[in-house]
C-alpha cells in the first residue's frame, strides 16, 4: 500500500483538471502538468453550416400524392406509382385519416424502393395485407406503441446474401412519428448522400423528429456529405462496416446531441476535425480501421462524458496525445495498430474507471510504464506489445485487483519481484506477442 500512496501524491502534482465550462467559445478545460497550464486555446467552430436556419424546410403534403395522379404514374414501375396503386386500391380507403394514408404510402414506398419483394418471407412478413395494420406488418417495423398505430423506426436486418440495391425515398420524411432508420448488414449498394440521404431528411420536420441512423454493414460508397450536420437531433450516427472515403467533415461537429458516433471500418481519409469537440453528450467515438492520420485535436478533452474511444487501425502519428488524461469517464481506450510515439504519460493515471487500454503495435512508443498507473483501479486489460517499452512493470500495477491480462514484450519488460507474472506466447492465432499475467504477491 505504500506505492500506492506514493504514486498518488506524484499524481497530484502532474495531473489537476479543471473544467471552466463552456464560454462563449472558449473550450471547456485545462491540463495542469507539472504546474504548467494549458489551456484549449482553439475556438470550436463548426464549419459554416448553421442548425437554425428552417428558411428552406418543406413538407411534403399529402396532396400531392393523393390529388395529383400524374406525379405518381410518371413511371408505371416506379415504387411510388407502385404504392399509389396499393393505396388505390385499399378496400377501406375512404375510411383513412390523412395521416394514415400518408404513413402507409410512405410504408409501401419504403418498401418498394428497399427491393422489398427481394426480401426473404420472414422479412416480407406481412408487409402489403390490408387486413393487417402496418404497424404489426412485420415485428421490425416498429410503432410507437399498438394503440395510436404511429411507425416510430423503420427496420432491415441481414439481408446480405442478396445484395440490395435500394434507395431510401424522400416519402418516408411523411411518417409522421418516424424517429429512426435503421438498414443494417444487408450488403446494401448504394451511394450514402444520393441514396441514403434525400433532401426530405434536411428539409422536413423529419430533420426535428429524427434520432437515429444506423446503416452499418453494407457497401454505402461517397464521402460524408457536409449537409449532414443539419441532423442535429440525432442521438446515434453509425455508419460502420461501408466504404466510405474523403475526409471526417468539420460540421459532424453541429450535431450536438450525439451520444453515439460510429463510423468504423471504411476508407476516411483525414485528420480529426476540431469541430468533434462540440459534441458534448457524446459517449462513444468509434473511428478505427479507416486511414485517419495527424494528430488528435487537443480539444477533444472538452468531451467529458466519453466512455469510449476506438481509433485503432488508423495512420495517427503524433505523439500519444495526454489530453486523453482529462476524460475521465473513459472505460475502453483503443489506440493500438497506429504510429503514436512517445512515452507513456503519466497523466493517465486519472483515469479511474479505465478498464480496457490498448496501445500495442505502436513501434515508435519507448521508456517505461509509469509508475502512476498503479492508480489505473478498473483496468482488465492492458495490452502494450509491439512498442519499444523497457524496464520492470511499476510494483503499484500488481495491486489492481481487477486485471487479467497485462501484455507487454517479456524480452524487454521485466516482472517486478513482488508481484507473480506468467511469461507465454499469447494464445490469441496470428500474433506472436508475449503476455505477462500479472497477478498480486500472496
Ligand atoms: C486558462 O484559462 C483560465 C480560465 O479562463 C484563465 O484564468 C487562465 O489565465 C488561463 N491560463 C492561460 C495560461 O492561458
Ligand atoms: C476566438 O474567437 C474570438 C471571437 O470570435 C476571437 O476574438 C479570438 O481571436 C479567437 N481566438 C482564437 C485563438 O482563434
Ligand atoms: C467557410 O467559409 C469561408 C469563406 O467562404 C471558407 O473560406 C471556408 O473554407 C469555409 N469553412 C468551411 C469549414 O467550410
Ligand atoms: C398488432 O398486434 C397486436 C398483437 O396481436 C395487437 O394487440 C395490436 O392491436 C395490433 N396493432 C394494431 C395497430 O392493429
Ligand atoms: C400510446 O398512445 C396513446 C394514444 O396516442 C398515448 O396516449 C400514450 O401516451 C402512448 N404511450 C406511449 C408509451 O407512448
Ligand atoms: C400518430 O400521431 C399523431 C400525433 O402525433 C396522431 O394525430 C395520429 O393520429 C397518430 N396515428 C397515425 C396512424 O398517424
Ligand atoms: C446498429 O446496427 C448494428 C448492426 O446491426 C448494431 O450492432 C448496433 O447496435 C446498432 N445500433 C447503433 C446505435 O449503432
Ligand atoms: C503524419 O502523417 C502525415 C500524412 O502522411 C504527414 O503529412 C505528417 O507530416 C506526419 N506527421 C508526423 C508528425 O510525422
Ligand atoms: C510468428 O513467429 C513465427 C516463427 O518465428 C513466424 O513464422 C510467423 O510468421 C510469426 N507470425 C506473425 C503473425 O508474426
Ligand atoms: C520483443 O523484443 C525483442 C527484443 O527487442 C524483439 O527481438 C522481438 O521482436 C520483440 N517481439 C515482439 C513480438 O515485438
Amino acid at each position: 500500500m505504500g506505492s500506492m500512496k506514493l504514486s498518488r501524491s506524484i499524481l497530484r502534482t502532474f495531473v489537476i483538471l479543471q473544467f471552466w465550462g463552456a464560454s462563449g467559445q472558449q473550450t471547456a478545460f485545462s491540463l495542469i502538468e507539472n504546474g504548467v497550464v494549458t489551456n484549449s486555446t482553439a475556438n470550436i467552430t463548426a464549419g459554416n453550416a448553421t442548425t437554425t436556419d428552417n428558411s428552406d424546410e418543406i413538407d411534403v403534403p399529402i396532396d400531392l400524392v393523393l390529388d395529383l395522379p400524374e406525379y405518381a404514374l410518371e413511371d408505371l414501375i416506379s415504387p411510388r406509382f407502385l404504392a399509389y396503386q396499393w393505396l388505390l386500391d385499399h378496400p377501406r380507403l375512404s375510411s383513412l385519416t390523412e395521416d394514415r394514408k400518408a404513413q402507409m404510402y410512405a410504408l409501401v414506398t419504403w418498401y418498394y424502393s428497399m427491393q422489398g419483394d427481394k426480401w426473404d418471407e420472414t422479412a416480407q412478413a406481412s408487409f402489403l395485407n390490408y387486413d393487417i395494420s402496418e404497424c404489426n406488418w412485420s415485428t421490425e417495423v416498429l410503432c410507437r406503441n399498438v394503440t395510436d398505430g404511429n411507425i416510430t423506426y423503420l427496420y432491415l436486418s441481414d439481408l446480405e446474401t442478396r445484395g440490395l440495391e435500394g434507395i431510401m425515398p424522400a416519402e418516408v420524411a411523411m411518417i409522421p412519428e418516424l424517429r429512426s432508420i435503421s438498414i443494417t448488414n444487408c450488403g446494401l449498394d448504394a451511394q450514402l448522400e444520393e441514396d441514403m440521404l434525400p433532401l426530405s431528411f434536411y428539409r422536413t420536420g423529419l430533420r426535428r423528429r429524427l434520432r437515429n441512423i444506423n446503416y452499418s454493414g453494407n457497401r454505402l460508397e461517397g464521402t460524408i456529405p457536409t449537409r449532414i450536420g443539419r441532423l442535429n437531433n440525432l442521438n446515434s450516427l453509425n455508419f460502420d462496416g461501408n466504404s466510405l472515403d474523403g475526409p471526417l467533415p468539420s460540421e459532424l461537429g453541429l450535431m450536438d446531441d450525439l451520444v453515439s458516433l460510429r463510423i468504423e471500418s471504411n476508407r476516411l481519409t483525414s485528420t480529426i476535425p476540431t469541430e468533434i469537440a462540440n459534441l458534448m453528450e457524446l459517449e462513444v467515438l468509434a473511428l478505427e480501421g479507416n486511414r485517419l492520420t495527424g494528430s488528435i485535436p487537443f480539444d477533444i478533452g472538452a468531451l467529458a462524458n466519453l466512455e469510449e474511444l476506438q481509433l485503432q487501425n488508423n495512420r495517427f502519428n503524433s505523439t500519444i496525445p495526454l489530453v486523453f488524461g482529462v476524460l475521465i469517464q473513459l472505460k475502453k481506450l483503443r489506440l493500438e495498430d497506429n504510429q503514436f510515439s512517445g512515452t507513456l504519460p503519466a497523466q493517465f493515471s486519472g483515469l479511474t474507471n479505465l478498464e480496457e487500454l490498448n496501445l500495442e503495435n505502436n513501434p515508435g512508443i519507448v521508456g517505461t510504464i509509469p509508475p502512476q498507473w498503479g492508480n489505473l483501479q478498473s483496468l482488465t486489460e492492458l495490452r502494450l506489445g509491439g512498442t519499444q517499452l523497457v524496464g520492470v512493470i511499476p510494483r503499484s500495477m500488481c495491486q489492481i485487483l481487477s486485471i487479467n491480462i497485462l501484455e507487454v514484450n517479456c524480452s524487454n519488460v521485466e516482472c517486478p519481484a513482488v508481484c507473480t507474472c506468467q511469461c507465454q506466447q499469447a494464445v490469441v492465432p496470428n500474433t506472436n506477442t508475449t503476455t505477462s499475467s500479472v497477478s498480486r504477491t500472496p
